[in-house]
């Protein structure tokens, strides 16, 4: 039996666009990091949401630097061409690297091979999982929450290490590719989560995202997340009841508003049924839809990381 999710080393979040990435890897680093686990939230895509709400408790800005966000709890968003620079001022010295530097490194470095910028990413998430890291004097975690692209970019980063390793037959950078694809998939060390909602197409691309990701690194999902599910409101005979109840103007609109919620909630019910016979191993778990006027905050990421770590206990 592998370890629970979050006494691994690293984790890695995934699923279709909006679905809910952000805050599900927020809220999953916030109950690992409540645990007592030196946790780090490390954002790969270039996207920029992940601590706006810890920001807006007073967090200063970020970069390519791991910002403090909580008690045991840091952020950084990965910056490939920073990344790159810092992997390459290790491999080159002297006039090599001075050459090798600078803003159009990237460029040079993704047009002799596609995929670069993948591999460069996810070789700095496995530098900030191991407890010896590029520069001395850098902090180690115990575990780090990848909240990674959505469901293709995000196995394509996964596969760059064996596409690299392909590639580059020998060498240091076909080292470095092998020790990123040794930890991707071991199921001691990395966990996979896909998060989805419960609806129609949703459900079918996860399930795919299941089976691709096997074929990609060798491991399948541990843990699905059904995100914001609507609230069950009535039993089958209450919704009749309130259907057929004699009801006109404002009311009439109001049991109409409660009647549709209910029928979404009855649908979602009937995907995640589906989602559960198709899980194939992994743990489904469901998150309602929390109402908040605004986007979600700390508040919210905390009271979705206490239902995140009870299921997973
Ligand atoms: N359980 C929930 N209840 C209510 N709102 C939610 C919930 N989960 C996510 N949201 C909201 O839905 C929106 C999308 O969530 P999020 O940014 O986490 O998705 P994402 O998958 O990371 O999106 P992207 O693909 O753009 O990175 C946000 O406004 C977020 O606050
Ligand atoms: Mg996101």
């Amino acid at each position: 039996m592998p370890p629970p999710l979050l006494d691994r080393s690293l984790v890695y979040v995934t699923g279709k666009g909006g679905v809910g990435k952000t805050t599900v890897a927020a809220a999953l680093a916030l109950a690992a990091a409540r645990a007592g686990r030196r946790t780090i939230l490390c954002e790969v895509a270039e996207q920029d949401r992940h601590s706006r709400a810890f920001e807006r408790a007073g967090v200063p800005g970020r970069g390519e630097r791991e910002v403090p966000l909580a008690e045991d709890l840091w952020a950084i968003s990965i910056d490939p061409s920073a990344a790159l620079e810092e992997w390459l001022g290790r491999q080159l010295t002297g006039p090599a690297a001075r050459l090798l530097s600078g803003s159009s490194l990237m460029g040079h470095f993704v047009a002799a091979a596609p995929g670069a910028r993948e591999l460069i990413t996810i070789a700095k998430v496995y530098e900030i999982a191991q407890l010896e890291r590029w520069a001395s004097g850098s902090r180690s975690y115990d575990l780090v929450v990848v909240d990674g692209p959505a469901s293709g970019h995000g196995l394509a980063m996964l596969a760059a290490p064996r596409t690299f390793g392909e590639i580059a037959r020998v060498g240091t950078i076909r080292r470095q590719a092998d020790k990123v694809r040794a930890l991707l998939a071991d199921g001691e060390r990395t966990g996979y989560v896909a998060v989805c909602r419960a609806e129609e197409m949703p459900v079918n691309e996860t399930l795919e995202l299941g089976a691709a990701l096997r074929e990609e690194v060798g491991l399948g999902l541990d843990v699905v997340v059904a995100n914001a599910l609507a609230p069950t409101r009535f039993s089958a005979a209450e919704a009749a009841a309130l259907r057929a109840a004699p009801v006109t103007g404002a009311a009439a609109d109001a049991v109409a508003a409660a009647l549709a919620e209910d029928a979404r909630a009855r649908m979602e019910q009937a995907h995640l049924r589906r989602l559960r016979r198709g899980a194939a191993g992994a743990h489904v778990i469901t998150l309602p839809r929390l109402e908040t006027a605004d986007e979600l905050g700390l508040a919210e990421y905390g009271e979705l990381a206490g239902r995140l770590a009870r299921a997973l206990r």
